[in-house]
């Protein structure tokens, strides 16, 4: 049986780091608020006009190619990961294919948001699985600083978020190499998805103005257009989040997600070498950890350096904890991720 391992892993955060305080400059809000509630302490920020989210992606993508071996043209095929891509349209897989001057092969776009990695590499699992592909680039990259409203009003999404790149290079492997994703397991609920969204621009007819559901919006109240002057004046052309319940949803589908991951290979949470959680608040992460009664050094976080970074986060994280040498061949990993939609991942595999 063939499965996909991980050939190479590469991770790019922009240069400038933003403290919490520095934050405190444009917003009420304090060091003490965010750590608390979040443990973050500092994330760090894209270039204003040299760094978009494909170029963090191409040199993360650089790394993880190199890593396997590889150059650019060996790879066929890209699934990419993001919410804040470059445009609206096209996606950011082919912007990175232009890039890198890769061939013309296949690229996709993933918008799973904070799950949009773990996404991604799912799909990239079964074209490895079946044959289709045997150098797949899967991506995860963000340039939040970009929609972020740095008012006081805005302040209980914009502390939370940072800019980075990760990326993976997936590669077949025979099963009796012990190495590769055993699964993956991927799910969906969008009867809340306004409560964490960004409503425009989009061709929703502004139906979310009222109860925020399609049953109870006024003729009148509609839009006209995609994206209007009236959205900039009311500053609704950033995220949305009502961060307590998505924090009720979150701690009730890390542990249901990972467990499944788990339980689906014959695997306790004693087995794991390491949980990489989608990097969305320390707090969520200690709650899961506590739930499986996971030690310390089973659970990877890094996000009091980077924030949430969304599709980004887990790529970086596992990236990271390979770099500080966590991580040896073999180990059992599983990568959780949950996020706006509501969407909701983990992969369990082989490092
Ligand atoms: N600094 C200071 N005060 C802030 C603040 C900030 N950055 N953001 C919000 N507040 C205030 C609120 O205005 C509110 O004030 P009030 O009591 O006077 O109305 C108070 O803090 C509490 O707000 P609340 O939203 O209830 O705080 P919380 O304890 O739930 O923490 C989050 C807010 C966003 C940190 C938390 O809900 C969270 O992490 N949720 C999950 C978010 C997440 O993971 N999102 C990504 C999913 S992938």
């Amino acid at each position: 049986m063939i499965r996909s391992k991980i050939a190479g892993i590469g991770m790019y955060v922009p240069e400038k780091v933003v403290s919490n305080h520095e934050l405190t400059k444009y917003m009420d809000t304090s060091d003490e608020w965010i750590q608390e509630r979040t443990g973050i302490k500092e994330r760090r920020y894209a270039h204003r006009t040299k760094e978009t989210t494909t170029t963090m992606a191409a040199e993360a993508s650089k790394i993880a190619i190199e890593r396997a071996g590889l150059i650019p043209s060996d790879i066929d095929f890209i699934v990419f990961a993001t919410l804040s891509p470059d445009y609206y349209f096209p996606g950011c897989g082919v912007l990175l294919q232009r890039a890198l001057g890769m061939k013309t092969i296949g690229a996709l776009d993933v918008r799973n948001q904070c799950s949009g990695f773990v996404y991604a590499l799912s799909v990239a699992d079964q074209y490895i699985k079946t044959g289709m592909y045997k150098n797949v680039l899967v991506v995860g990259s963000e340039k939040h600083s970009f929609a972020l409203d740095f008012s006081t009003r805005g302040r209980n999404v914009s502390v939370i978020f940072g800019d980075g790149a990760g990326a993976v290079v997936l590669q077949p492997a025979e099963e009796e190499e012990g190495r590769g994703i055993l699964s993956t397991h991927l799910h969906s609920d969008g009867t809340e998805a306004e409560i964490l969204a960004m409503y425009n621009p989009g061709t929703h007819a502004n139906y979310w103005v009222k109860d925020r559901t399609l049953a109870n919006f006024n003729e009148a109240e509609i839009g006209e257009m995609f994206i209007s002057h009236e959205m900039i004046d009311k500053a609704q052309i950033f995220p949305y989040m009502d961060g307590p319940a998505v924090f009720k949803i979150a701690v009730e589908k890390f542990p249901e997600v990972i467990l499944e991951a788990l339980h689906a290979n014959g695997y306790q949470p004693a087995d794991l070498k390491l949980l990489i959680p989608h990097q969305a608040n320390l707090r969520i992460s200690q709650f899961v950890q506590k739930k499986l009664g996971l030690r310390d050094d089973q659970v990877f976080n890094n996000i009091q350096y980077y924030g949430n970074t969304t599709a980004a986060s887990v790529p970086i994280a596992l990236c990271e904890a390979y770099e500080k040498g966590i991580l040896k061949e073999k180990d059992l990993v599983c990568l959780a991720a949950f996020g706006s939609g509501f969407t909701w991942a983990s992969a369990l595999l082989h490092w």
